[in-house]
């Protein structure tokens, strides 16, 4: 039996405690993965745990300290004794990166950072793998949840900013200093990290221009409402004149563009470039387990040593009578009780209508109707029975219908 791989956890807070349960539950599925079982060496937080030491019984370093000082030196020293790491800190690689980056080149061991720029979204391994080879144009979007969250509910709700912040803050979406978040340099430090990646050029905090959202007025939403424009505090990283702009700033988009409906304190980014037109992915910008995730992806990935193999270890059953919600086109007799006695049969299988409207009289009356989510053996009994009725003038007609809202 292989031994198992020894990981040093260097903070245990919000993501490192996030990240120390996820290992445990998924240590089956990493095992799988990578052909190894993972053990936490040791831990290292403010009152627990010697660095040297935990250095010493590691082979890889996942860092979740945040900020630029101590986990600048620990980062360092962890390469330099030829150890991988892992980190969620976007200050330190936005300020430190050139340095880190190259104590890691010249000790030949990866230093993988996904966490830090986007939450979830698998944004940095797509840049740097499947785009690798790529000449990319532009790279952009919403890359801060509690901007995105606070601009959102001051569209929806026509609350002013101070108010709206407040709620933030008790939601958890918000620090209790959320300085960085809403002045844009929590944006820009992302952006410094994903303008790097994309374009191959060294970018620092410093070189990023960036605004915030603390002068936008409920009035500024309230208009753009009316034209169909929402407001997002975008981060903008693209080839401009020969060389590369990056910045941050409040932006009002159409309704058709696709970084528009991404709402609350989620993030999206997009990719544009000559190769691929553009690639949108959207997903939860923060939180424990989300980041914690995108750290065991990074963590699977230096130890399997190469893209894992796609593992189908697991026995589950196919399931195949899932449930749904259906829209439903009947064209009905024009009779009093047709509706009545149909809503009859659809409630005997346990099927809810949601909306219905009546189209049409004498022979072009129709019933059209979205019904809430049931199993689908029970709709499908429900109008086999429909159809077989005197009330139905033509055979029923359904299509599935989608309720989940995705922001
Ligand atoms: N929270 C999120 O949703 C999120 C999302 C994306 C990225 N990140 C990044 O993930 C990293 C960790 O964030 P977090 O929210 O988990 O932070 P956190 O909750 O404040 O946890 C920080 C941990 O580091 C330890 N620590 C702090 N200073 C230390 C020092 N000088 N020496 C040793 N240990 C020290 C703390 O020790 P104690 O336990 O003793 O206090 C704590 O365990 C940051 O880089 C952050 O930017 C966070």
């Amino acid at each position: 039996m292989s031994d198992p791989v020894r990981i040093g956890l260097l903070g245990r807070g919000t993501v490192g405690g996030a990240f120390a349960g996820l290992l445990a539950e998924r240590a089956g599925a990493f095992e799988a993965a990578t052909g190894r079982r993972p053990e936490v060496a040791g831990t290292l937080t403010r009152s627990e745990g010697d660095f040297s030491d935990i250095l010493e019984r590691s082979e890889v370093v996942v860092e979740l300290i945040g900020g630029t000082d101590p986990a600048r030196t620990y980062v360092l020293d962890a390469l330099r004794a030829g150890r991988p790491v892992v980190t969620a800190n976007k200050q330190l690689l936005a300020q430190h990166g050139e340095e880190l980056f190259g104590v890691a080149r010249e000790a030949g061991v990866q230093l993988r950072f996904e966490a830090a720029v986007a939450g979830v979204i698998p944004i940095v391994r797509t840049i740097q793998e499947s785009f690798g080879v790529t000449e990319i144009d532009k790279v952009f979007g919403i890359v801060n949840g509690t901007t995105n969250f606070i601009l959102s509910e001051m569209a929806a709700g026509g609350a002013a900013y101070g108010e709206v912040l407040a709620r933030a803050q008790e939601l958890g979406y918000a620090e209790a200093d959320p300085t960085d978040d809403v002045n844009g340099a929590d944006a820009a430090a992302k952006m410094a990290i994903l303008a790097r990646l994309a374009f191959h050029t060294p970018v620092t905090l410093d070189q990023v221009a960036f605004e915030g959202i603390e002068a936008i007025q409920p009035d500024d939403l309230a208009y753009a409402k009316e034209l169909d424009l929402s407001l997002k505090l975008l981060g903008v990283a693209e080839r401009r004149d020969g060389g590369v702009s990056v910045r941050v700033f409040p932006c009002f988009l159409y309704g058709g563009h696709p970084l528009a409906p991404v709402g609350g304190p989620f993030n999206a980014v997009m990719v544009e470039a000559p190769a691929i037109t553009e690639v949108t992915m959207s997903g939860p910008g923060a939180g424990g387990v989300e980041t914690a995730s995108a750290v065991l992806g990074d963590l699977v990935s230096i130890v399997a040593g190469e893209a894992p193999v796609s593992d189908a270890s697991e026995r589950l059953p196919i399931v195949t009578d899932v449930s749904s919600s259906f829209y439903l086109h009947l064209e009905v007799a024009d009779e009093p009780g047709v509706l009545a006695r149909i809503a009859q049969v659809l409630g005997e299988n346990d099927v809810s209508v949601k909306s219905v409207v009546q189209r049409g009289t004498g022979g072009d009356a129709r019933l059209v109707m979205v019904v809430h989510e049931c199993l689908e053996s029970r709709f499908v009994a429900a109008v086999e029975r429909i159809g077989r009725s005197p009330d139905l003038r033509s055979a029923p007609r359904y299509i599935r219908v989608i309720e989940e809202e995705f922001v």
